[in-house]
């Protein structure tokens, strides 16, 4: 089993690393048209990936061969404000380009646990392959707790290794989520982290140390099995990195 490859970029500020993102994500699109005919890619939610979306609307690619999927949902309505399917439709797919039969939104608005199912359902459609679907890229962002996609410590969506799509409770938030699970993630060809702000330093640099006591983190789940592993951070969230040893 070839080991996943890691590669830390640190980027001047947010408007950089969504500059960056941007670059890497065009790049691995070209290369899984070229080899597969088509890229399948997965949306991170939160607000950090706004900036990436809003250049991907401006950039020029071969958009008619991509399929668009979301890492995680929150349990909203589309057109609600917490929606990731709107954050992203807003900065980038509602402007064109991706053909709406390939955005796959997460049906979370009604029921959790059928959503998660439908969306497996979906996935493996859009795959042909009721096997692990190695996703092109899944793009996921970091909570300053260490979460990722909607995987937060301690949740039963963690432990998962039998689905790749699952429903998830969030005490801390109160609010059901739908998640790709860890299986799903680490099947990717690449995996890409955008992480920005100071307030993720203090974690940073606990979940990239790598010390077994912090393997309780959702983040440090995230161990492609044939793939890349790609930081993309901005100065102020690797502020802190600087004074490991
Ligand atoms: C979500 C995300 C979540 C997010 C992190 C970081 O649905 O909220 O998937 O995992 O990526 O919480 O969010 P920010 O980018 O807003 O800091």
């Amino acid at each position: 089993m070839t080991p996943h490859r890691l590669q830390l970029v640190s980027l001047a500020d947010p408007s950089a690393l969504a500059a960056r993102a941007r670059d890497e994500v065009l790049q691995r699109a070209e290369c899984a048209l070229a080899e597969r005919g088509a890229f399948r890619i997965a949306l991170a939610g939160g607000s950090t990936p706004r900036l990436l979306y809003r250049l991907l609307a401006e950039a020029r690619a071969d958009f008619a061969r991509w399929h668009v999927f979301f890492s995680d949902e929150r349990c909203v309505p589309p057109q609600h404000e917490e929606s990731n399917f709107r954050m992203a439709s807003e900065a980038w797919l509602a402007r064109g380009g991706v053909p709406g039969a390939q955005i796959h939104r997460v049906r979370g608005e009604a029921d959790a646990t059928a959503a998660a199912a439908e969306y497996e359902r979906e996935i493996a459609l859009a795959f042909r392959t009721t096997d692990v679907p190695r996703f092109d890229v899944v793009l996921l962002g970091m909570g300053a707790d260490g979460h990722t996609a909607s995987l937060f410590p301690g949740t039963t969506a963690l432990e998962d290794t039998r689905n790749f799509v699952a429903a998830t409770w969030v005490e801390k938030l109160a609010a059901h989520r739908v998640t790709f699970t860890v299986p799903a993630i680490n099947a990717a060809h690449c995996v890409m982290f955008m992480v920005a702000g100071v307030d993720k330093a203090a974690m940073l640099r606990t979940v990239l140390r790598g010390d077994e006591a912090q393997a309780h983190y959702p983040v440090r789940r995230v161990q492609p099995t044939n793939g890349e592993l790609l930081w993309l951070v901005d100065r102020a969230a690797a502020s802190e990195l600087a004074h490991d040893d």
